[in-house]
């Protein structure tokens, strides 16, 4: 299976990705390629990794649809199964959606659907939850509306910032997605409705 991860920045979750692929926690796929919409720390590593990478500035493109059918003509070259979204800071048009559906995978810094969007640790701390975590889910049309495959929860305290509760967050992130990843490729994850089941029947 290739998977193509679509990143904005520093790219620890590709890297939590790329080294579970490395040492066979994710097995029977590979990662095919990263496309960035900025030229982040993430195309860096992919780089450095013999990993293809696209660098593709928004400002090349006419419309969120145009920019869209870029990465699909990319993706679609390259064989691409499964997208993983890692931080990518852009929404997807329909082209992607429909092209993509049920093969497109996000992870986000909080308790979906509790704090979507932007500064979901800011979000925590300002409501004053105790428990906060992160979320790997399918992507559907909305912001970080799709159904939620595994989640972790991690308690906040009462002298957390949003560096010491994100870098906390970040870890689960590094050990959630590539388990959730691998349940993809694995042929696991069952979709009816917006419930994920997990298979243990195979
Ligand atoms: C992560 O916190 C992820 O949950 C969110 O964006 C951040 C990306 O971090 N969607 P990195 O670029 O993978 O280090």
């Amino acid at each position: 299976m290739n998977i193509a991860v679509l990143l904005s920045g520093r790219g620890s979750n590709l890297q939590a990705l790329h080294r579970a692929v490395e040492s066979g926690e994710i097995q029977g796929a590979s990662i095919s390629c990263v496309i960035s919409d900025k030229e982040a720390a993430g195309l860096v590593y992919a780089r450095e990794n013999g990993i293809k990478s696209f660098y593709l500035p928004p400002k090349d493109f006419a419309s969120r649809q145009d920019y869209d059918r870029r990465i699909l003509e990319i993706l679609e070259a390259g064989k691409a199964d499964l997208i993983c979204l890692a931080g990518y800071m852009r929404l997807l048009s329909d082209v992607l959606i429909d092209a993509y559906e049920g093969k497109i995978l996000n992870v986000h810094p909080s308790l979906l659907p509790a704090f979507p969007g932007l500064d979901a640790h800011k979000q925590a701390l300002e409501y004053g939850v105790k428990l906060s975590g992160c979320t790997v889910h399918f992507v559907d049309g909305g912001l970080d509306t799709g159904p939620v495959i595994l989640q972790q929860s991690v308690t906040v305290y009462s002298d957390d910032t949003v560096e010491t509760l994100s870098e906390r967050i970040l870890k689960e992130e590094h050990k959630l997605y590539p388990k959730a990843v691998s349940l993809y490729v694995e042929g696991k994850l069952q979709l009816k409705g917006r419930t994920v089941t997990i298979r243990d029947d195979i």
